[in-house]
């Protein structure tokens, strides 16, 4: 538990620390551990608006931590609530005003607001003491909410939130909104960018390019535990390599859309003109001038090598393509990099983009189901695929269907 010195010095620090961070999910699990430790509560749960809607998106609960294995990630069901007066969530987004309960099993019958007990019944958790805060701009437009619930006492006994609380909770609750707001705007402005590349058809969506970044991030997470990654650096990376991931595709806006878009097989010429696409998204970033743009590039460049060295585009100079200088070519050919040649990001986005391609439908193919999906996995351990990272995939599948879930096709 926090001392109240610790508090205010942590709090001091946090519009500095928060707005570093660029990616809104990384963001948003960041505010709700962060408000958590404050007012030293079990669980919390963050609703992100959606015009006239709330959409439950991140929750923490350390009761329901305890009963899984250590390491591993709670999962939920993500739903949809209107903003109403009717829940608690809905309430506070509809009024902009804060909401402390005591108890919300002794809501006031005159209350227009009640508690779902759904949630509890499901889970075994009982709920208590819960304090609700609007996250809003300055201009009063509500973001979302951020959900606090069962405050402790020392000994762990579930009290209100005190007067204290809700002050420190406000404040805090006003700099989360600064730093959502901005993460926001870059995740639509990166989408844009995306739609503008690959997408290139109005009625695409970003879930691909999601899925890719949550598994990726998944699988980084638990390759650098192994690799006793420091956590402050496993954090910093998990941030650049979400948005990277998503950009992984994004030198396909330089290819012309018969090829983009066509919907049979690629003939041996039109496949090599695809394969640029790799040395253009990374040309994109050449002017690294944050450790975002070099992951970026890392990725762009890298996604498509294999770890048998038999994938493309190699040992290239980024700026012109053409084969770097010092390496042996193969058939007239830069050699592909092998490997632990072959950086790390660029290695776990491969494993991501197969796997998120083989298991949904492509213009030129079909979906496959999610035996053959394995199989073909398994298969490319050691031929595509770093055999160290597909272990890692089997180990964490249970969390990559459950972001598929999470980011259907819509
Ligand atoms: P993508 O659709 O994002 O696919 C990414 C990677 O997933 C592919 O890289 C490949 O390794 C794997 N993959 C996708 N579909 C299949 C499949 O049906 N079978 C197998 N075994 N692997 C699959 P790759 O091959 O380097 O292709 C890069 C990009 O080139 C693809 O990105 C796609 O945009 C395009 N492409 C590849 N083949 C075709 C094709 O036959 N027709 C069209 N229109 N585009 C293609
Ligand atoms: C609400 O704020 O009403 C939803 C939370 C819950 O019912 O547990
Ligand atoms: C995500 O970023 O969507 C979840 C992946 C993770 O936190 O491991
Ligand atoms: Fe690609
Ligand atoms: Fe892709």
């Amino acid at each position: 538990m926090l001392t109240d010195k610790e508090k205010l010095e942590k709090m001091a620090m946090l519009g500095v620390e928060l707005n570093k961070v660029r990616d809104v999910d990384i963001l948003l699990e960041r505010v709700l551990s962060d408000a958590r430790s404050f007012v030293n509560a079990d669980a919390g749960s963050i609703y992100i608006r959606d015009k006239e809607s709330l959409n439950f998106t991140y929750s923490q609960n350390d009761s329901l931590q305890t009963r899984i294995p250590e390491g591993e990630k709670l999962i939920y069901s993500t739903f949809t609530m209107p903003i109403d007066k009717k829940s608690i969530a809905g309430y506070v987004a509809a009024t902009g005003e804060p909401l402390n309960i005591a108890d919300v099993y002794r809501i006031e019958p005159t209350a227009p607001y009640g508690f779902s007990k759904k949630f509890d019944e499901k889970s075994g958790y009982t709920t208590r003491s819960v304090f609700t805060v609007p996250l809003m701009t300055t201009r009063g437009d509500v973001l979302g909410i951020l959900q606090i619930i069962n405050a402790q006492d020392e000994n762990e006994q579930i009290i209100p939130f005190s007067e204290n609380d809700e002050r420190m909770l406000l404040h805090f609750a006003g700099i989360a909104s600064v730093a959502l707001l901005r993460a926001q705007l870059t995740r639509t402005i990166l989408l844009r960018m995306i739609r503008m590349s690959e997408l290139r058809d109005p009625k695409e969506t970003g879930a691909h390019v999601n899925r890719v970044g949550s598994y990726s991030v998944e699988i980084y997470t638990h390759w650098a535990r192994r690799n006793q990654i420091d956590s402050k650096e496993i954090e910093r990376n998990r941030d650049s390599l979400r948005m990277a991931a998503m950009l992984h595709d994004v030198g396909k806006v330089a290819i012309s859309d018969q090829i983009l878009k066509k919907p049979g097989k690629l003939t041996d010429e039109e496949f090599e003109e695809m394969k640029h696409h790799t040395t253009i998204g990374a040309r994109l970033f050449l002017d690294a001038q944050s450790e975002f743009d070099e992951v970026a590039q890392e990725v762009a460049l890298n996604h498509h090598e294999r770890w048998d060295g038999d994938g493309y585009p190699g040992y290239v100079d980024v700026e012109t393509g053409a084969p770097l200088k010092g390496y042996p070519l193969v058939g007239g050919k830069p050699r592909g990099k092998k490997g632990e040649e072959i950086p790390i990001f660029g290695r776990i986005v491969a494993l991501a983009d197969i796997y998120d391609a083989l298991s949904h439908a492509r213009i030129y193919k079909e979906a496959w189901d999610e035996s053959k999906v394995l199989e073909t996995m398994r298969y490319e351990s050691g031929r595509k695929l770093d055999p160290v990272l597909v272990e890692i995939f089997f180990s964490r599948l249970h969390v990559l269907r459950s972001i598929q879930h999470r980011y259907k096709e819509d």
